[in-house]
């Protein structure tokens, strides 16, 4: 009964500890993934992401068919500073206090939308320990649609479909090429 207890309080720390830790971790910006991932062993994520229009999604909010789609909606303030566009078109949905100096909202749609908040695991996981790296917060994007409709979807104004398997084939990107 006593160690019962014990191993139950034990597994308690370890969820609460665990989950501060996550909870903890902040966005760092997609120009320190630059560094290892444009080329070499890390891949060529950071080429491909720059080219896409993830990069470009802030900038979106700028433009004259986010303010109209803004004024239709009946939005008091610009789209680029409307928590109810902010939450698809930034990491974070740019509202996050979880951020570091190095985050700029202006990067859009960051490599940390899909694979997690970094400060825990960014010196950690290019040492090709991927257990420990998911500890540390490493969403490694299993190809998954569940991810990716989070914001795909029809919640958002321009919503016309999406279908996985096309999508990820304009943004692919591996670790080594
Ligand atoms: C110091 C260099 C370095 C930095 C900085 C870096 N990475 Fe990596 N990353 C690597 C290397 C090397 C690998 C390949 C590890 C392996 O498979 O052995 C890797 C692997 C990955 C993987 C695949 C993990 C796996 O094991 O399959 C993801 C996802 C990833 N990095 C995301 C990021 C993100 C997001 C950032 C920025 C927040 C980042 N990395 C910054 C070097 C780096
Ligand atoms: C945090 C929200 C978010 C997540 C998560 C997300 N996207 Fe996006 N995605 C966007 C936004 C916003 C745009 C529009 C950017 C723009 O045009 O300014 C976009 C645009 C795209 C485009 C370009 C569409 C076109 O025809 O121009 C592709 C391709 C895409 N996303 C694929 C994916 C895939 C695949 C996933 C999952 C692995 C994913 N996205 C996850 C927000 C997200
Ligand atoms: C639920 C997530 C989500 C929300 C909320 C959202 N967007 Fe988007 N937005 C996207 C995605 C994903 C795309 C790219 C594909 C699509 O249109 O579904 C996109 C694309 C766009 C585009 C480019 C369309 C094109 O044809 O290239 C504009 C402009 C835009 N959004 C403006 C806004 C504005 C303004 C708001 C706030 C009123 C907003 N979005 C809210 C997810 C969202
Ligand atoms: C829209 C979501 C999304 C964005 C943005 C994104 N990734 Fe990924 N990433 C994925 C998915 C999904 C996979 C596929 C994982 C798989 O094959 O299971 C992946 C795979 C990877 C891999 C390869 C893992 C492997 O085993 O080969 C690396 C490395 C990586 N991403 C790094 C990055 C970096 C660095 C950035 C930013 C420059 C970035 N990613 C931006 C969703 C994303």
């Amino acid at each position: 009964m006593r160690t019962t207890r014990f191993v139950l309080a034990c597994m308690v720390m370890f969820v609460l500890v665990v989950g501060t830790s996550l909870a903890q971790n902040k966005f760092s910006g997609a120009k320190m993934c630059a560094a290892c991932h444009k080329s070499g062993k890390g891949g060529t994520a950071f080429a491909v992401w720059e080219k896409s229009a993830h990069a470009n999604a802030y900038k979106t909010l700028l433009s004259e068919e986010a303010k109209k789609i803004a004024k239709e909606k009946g939005l008091k303030v610009a789209p680029h500073e409307a928590p109810e566009c902010l939450k698809c078109h930034v990491t974070g949905g740019g509202t996050a206090k979880n951020i570091e100096a190095s985050f700029k909202k202006e990067e859009g749609v960051t490599c940390e939308a899909c694979h997690g908040a970094a400060s825990g695991y960014k010196m950690l996981h290019s040492k090709g320990d991927l257990a420990k790296s998911k500890e540390a917060g490493l969403i490694k994007g299993e190809k998954n649609e569940k991810a990716c409709v989070t914001c795909h979807n029809s919640e958002s104004p321009t919503f016309k479909g999406f279908k996985f398997d096309t999508e990820w084939a304009k943004i692919a990107h591996t670790a080594k090429k």
